[in-house]
C-alpha cells in the first residue's frame, strides 16, 4: 500500500509511521516540521519511508507533493492542535485544521485515496458535566474552543466528499491520547508535562481542583485503530461513514491520573494548585462502543501499564 501520512513527524503520526512501515507500506510524510521533529522519524527515514516537508493550508505545493506520490490511503493528522492558539488565532486555526483538510481531500479526489482523518472526541462535544457519559458518537456536538469547531467542520467536509465525489472516507474522534513521543504542547499534554516535571523532581501544576476528567487512551492503540479504520475503508468503501470514537469511556480525574503517573515513574506526586483555565471541560469521556462493532477495535492497555510504559520511554530519552 502506497499510504501518505500527513502530520507524519509528530506525535501520533510518527508513531503510525512506524506500523505502517512494519506492515510494508511504501510510506510519504507530509508535515511542515512546526511541532513534529524530524527525530522522530529517525528510524522511518533510515527504514525508506520519505518526508515532504510541506504545509497542509498551501493548496498548489500540497498537490504536486500528493500528485508525486500517488496515494492509495491518506491518513490525515496534521493540524493545529493546541487549544491555547486556537482561542488566540482563531483563523489560524481554521486555515490549518479547515482549509488544509479541503486541500487534501482535492487530492484524495484525484487519487481515488482512502481518507482517514484524525479528529477530537476531546474537544467536539463540549462539557459533560450534567450530560450523558461517556458520549455517544451522535450526542450534541458543542465544542468549546475553535479547534473543536474547527475539526468539526473538517469532519463535514469528509462527508462531503464522500457523497459528492466517492471518497471514501471516515474521521476518528481521539480521546486524550498519550504516550512515547507526546510534546508536552499537544491536545493533551498532561501527561507528559506531569512526567517531565517528576523526572525533573518539580511539582505538578493542576489548573483548578483537579477533579476534572478526561478519558486516557494509549497511543498503540490509536495506532491500531487508524489501521483498522483504513482497512474497513479498502473493504466497504463509502458504504461506511463515521466518525468512530477511539477512547476507553472511563473518565480518569487529572488528580487521579497524577498519582498513577507518579507510581509508574516510582517518585512522589507533589500537587501545585493554580486557577482553573478558560476553555477547559470539566468532564469528558467518550463511548467506543461503535468502533467495537464496525471496526473490530477495542481499547486493552490498562491506563496504569500505559503510563509506565510512558514513564520508561521517557526515562530511556
Ligand atoms: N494528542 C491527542 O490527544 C489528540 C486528541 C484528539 C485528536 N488529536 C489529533 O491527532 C492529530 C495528531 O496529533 P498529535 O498529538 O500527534 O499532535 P502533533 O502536534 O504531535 O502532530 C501534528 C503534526 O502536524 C504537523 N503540522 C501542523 N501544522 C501543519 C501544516 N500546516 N502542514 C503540515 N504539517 C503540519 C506538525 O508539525 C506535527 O508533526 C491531530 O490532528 C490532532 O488534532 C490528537
Amino acid at each position: 500500500m502506497r499510504a501518505l501520512v500527513t502530520g507524519g513527524a509528530g506525535f501520533i503520526g510518527s508513531n503510525l509511521v512506524d506500523a505502517l512501515l512494519a506492515a510494508g507500506a511504501e510510506v510519504l510524510v507530509v508535515d511542515d516540521l512546526s511541532t513534529g521533529r524530524r527525530s522522530n522519524l529517525e528510524e522511518a527515514l533510515a527504514r525508506g519511508a520519505g518526508l515532504a516537508e510541506a504545509d497542509i493550508a498551501d493548496g498548489a505545493g500540497l498537490a504536486e507533493t500528493v500528485d508525486g506520490f500517488g496515494p492509495e490511503a491518506i491518513f490525515h493528522l496534521a493540524a493545529q492542535a493546541d487549544v491555547r492558539k486556537a482561542i488566540a488565532d482563531p483563523v489560524f486555526d481554521a486555515n490549518v485544521n479547515v482549509l488544509g483538510t479541503i486541500n487534501l481531500l482535492e487530492a484524495a479526489v484525484r487519487h481515488r485515496a482512502r481518507v482517514v482523518f484524525a479528529s477530537t472526541g476531546g474537544a467536539i462535544y463540549g462539557e459533560g458535566e450534567g450530560r450523558e457519559l461517556p458520549f455517544r458518537e451522535d450526542a450534541l456536538s458543542l465544542p468549546e474552543t475553535a479547534y473543536g469547531a474547527s475539526k468539526l467542520s473538517a469532519e463535514a467536509y469528509v462527508g462531503l466528499y464522500r457523497r459528492l465525489y466517492d471518497v471514501p472516507g471516515l474521521a476518528l474522534r481521539f480521546a486524550n491520547v498519550y504516550g512515547p513521543r507526546q510534546d508536552p504542547h499537544g491536545e493533551a499534554g498532561v501527561v507528559a508535562i506531569f512526567s517531565g516535571l517528576l523526572q525533573e523532581g518539580r511539582p505538578l501544576r493542576v489548573f483548578g481542583d483537579g477533579e476534572q476528567t478526561r478519558d486516557y487512551v494509549y497511543v498503540g492503540e490509536v495506532v491500531a485503530a487508524l489501521l483498522a479504520a483504513e482497512a474497513v475503508l479498502a473493504e466497504r468503501g463509502t458504504a461506511i461513514e463515521g466518525p468512530y470514537n477511539i477512547g476507553t469511556g472511563v473518565e480518569t480525574s487529572v488528580i487521579d491520573m497524577a498519582r498513577k503517573l507518579a507510581n509508574a515513574a516510582g517518585a512522589e506526586a507533589e500537587i501545585e494548585h493554580h486557577p482553573a483555565r478558560t476553555g477547559e471541560v470539566q468532564r469528558v469521556a467518550i463511548d467506543p462502543e461503535a468502533a467495537r462493532r464496525d471496526l473490530g477495535w477495542e481499547a486493552r492497555v490498562e491506563l496504569t501499564d500505559g503510563l509506565a510504559s510512558t514513564a520508561a520511554a521517557l526515562a530511556r530519552s
